[in-house]
């Protein structure tokens, strides 16, 4: 990486020791900083990051958790925001603002079906949203009376807010948070190397998605109003419906008119090797959520896009005009800033400038490939993935599919930490089974990068497994 001159003036071990004495950090027991310092990241440029030992890593996750989708260093975001802020560094969405309305406009080209846009400022709020536009549509409209109820899937992750983890399917990730709040009906997940039932592809029917009309008539289904999933489960370990799964879905969805979000807050602007990862399947979702790769990160910025009907419901409210509920009474103070509203004007004009959804799919077909070969060693149970979104799950046996432990785990990652790689994992998610190590590049990703990657974690395997 080519040396930057930091724009602050700071003395490392100050840092590193304010670190440990301020900073209460996301997923992270700190007892571990009894005998290890944190890594403190101070620059970036592409995939490459620079922490303040002035070490070098290869960042394989776009920033831990895959929302830094055009790379570090985008001089042209950062100047586009500044002359925005300039101009106009906020308004609230009471009034509209040129970027607000430009990005609207934009991701309406990019989802063409749909008519509304409306933001906020993470994935969680997003989702939440969606929810509450389902609630109130329930409570608004005589069609949808009484169908408040949301459906989501074991093993997908919807956000970190009471509502979003309410709907979120990943006990640990929820233990100790509850209780949770009514109304949100669990399904089971899709992933076939640990079929729900016991199954296989090829000689099921698919079973995963049929059942979840058994699931609709036993709840009810004149209560339920939306069903949300993930394209491809992220955090729940990088798993990938098979092709018939959206489409049985949404035939159920649509037989019962319950509305269904897709989740595109990993899965959205390339990822995938598609603009939206539902693209992969033949499905037309009534409510999309994004944010991660939305502003690219370079601004905290989501989401949350209608079909002009769910609008509509809101525009006719049919009650006294008096007393009537004709708007989404919502609010979102930093969905009208205009920082990051602009970031993502910039960000989506360079992965379009620079065709960075087809960079993904090529790179990403050859990163699978990559990765599997892999499975030379017995620890690998599975790879699977789609464009620059691939995962390993790691097992102490291929047969009896036992994940390899906790500790294990841990050993691997620091070992392709000290590789020079940073991978990603699954994360407190599920008791025993957070064994999927996965990867998740910036789009601009090279083939090059890929080899330094897959070549650190191979090394790593052999370290840490086969001394
Ligand atoms: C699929 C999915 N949805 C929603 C969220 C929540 O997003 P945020 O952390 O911005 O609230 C996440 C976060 O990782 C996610 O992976």
């Amino acid at each position: 990486m080519e040396a930057k001159k930091d724009w602050l003036e700071y003395d490392a071990d100050e840092i590193v020791r304010g670190d440990r004495e301020s900073l209460w950090h996301h997923l992270k027991p700190h007892r571990c900083f009894d005998s290890q310092e944190q890594m403190i990241i101070v620059e970036g440029d592409g995939l490459n990051v620079k922490d303040i030992r002035g070490r070098e890593y290869l960042d394989a996750t776009s920033g831990g958790v895959w929302s830094v989708i055009v790379g570090y260093g985008r001089d042209s975001i950062a100047d586009a925001v500044c002359a925005q802020l300039k101009k106009m560094p906020y308004f609230a969405g009471v009034f509209g603002t040129v970027p607000a309305v430009q990005l609207a406009q934009k991701v309406l080209e990019k989802l063409p079906k749909h008519g509304k846009v409306f933001f906020s400022n993470s994935g969680s709020e997003a989702n939440e949203k969606a929810y509450k536009i389902i609630r109130q549509a329930s409570w608004i409209s005589h069609d949808r009376k009484g169908k408040y109820k949301i459906m989501y899937r074991d093993r997908d992750y919807h956000g970190t807010t009471l509502g979003a983890l309410s709907s979120t399917g990943q006990a640990q990730r929820r233990q100790g948070y509850g209780p949770f709040l009514e109304g949100f009906v669990e399904f089971p997940h899709c992933v076939c190397y640990r079929c729900p039932y016991d199954k296989t592809y090829g000689s099921c029917d698919i079973d995963c998605a049929r059942n979840v009309e058994k699931k609709i008539l036993a709840e009810g289904p004149d209560t339920i109003g939306g069903c949300i999933v993930e394209p491809i489960t992220a955090g729940g370990g990088i798993l990938k419906p098979v092709k018939e799964y959206y489409p049985i879905l949404r035939d159920i969805c649509r037989k019962y008119d319950i509305w269904l979000i897709m989740d595109e807050v990993v899965c959205g602007f390339g990822r995938t090797g598609r603009f939206w990862g539902y693209e992969h399947y033949n499905v037309d979702p009534d409510m999309v959520t994004m944010a991660k790769g939305l502003a690219s990160s370079y601004g905290a910025l989501s989401a949350t896009v209608v079909k002009q009907n769910i609008f509509d419901v809101f525009l006719n409210d049919p009650s006294d005009p008096e007393t009537r509920l004709n708007y989404f009474r919502d609010i979102s103070t930093f969905g009208g800033c205009t920082a990051s509203l602009t970031a993502a004007l910039e960000s989506i004009r360079i992965i379009e400038e620079e065709n960075l959804v087809e960079n993904s799919r090529i790179v990403g077909d050859y990163l699978l490939e990559r990765l599997e070969e892999l499975r030379e060693y017995e620890c690998v149970g599975d790879v699977r993935g789609q464009g620059l979104f691939c995962g390993i799950e790691f097992v102490q046996n291929r047969k009896t599919r036992e994940p390899i432990t906790e500790t294990g785990m841990a050993v691997l990652m620091a070992a392709v930490l000290a590789e020079g790689v940073i991978v990603g994992r699954t994360n407190s998610s599920f008791h025993g089974m957070n064994s999927i190590m996965n990867f998740a590049p910036a789009l601009t990703v090279t083939k090059d990068q890929v080899d330094t990657i897959v070549g650190a974690v191979a090394a790593a395997i052999r370290k840490t497994f086969y001394k």
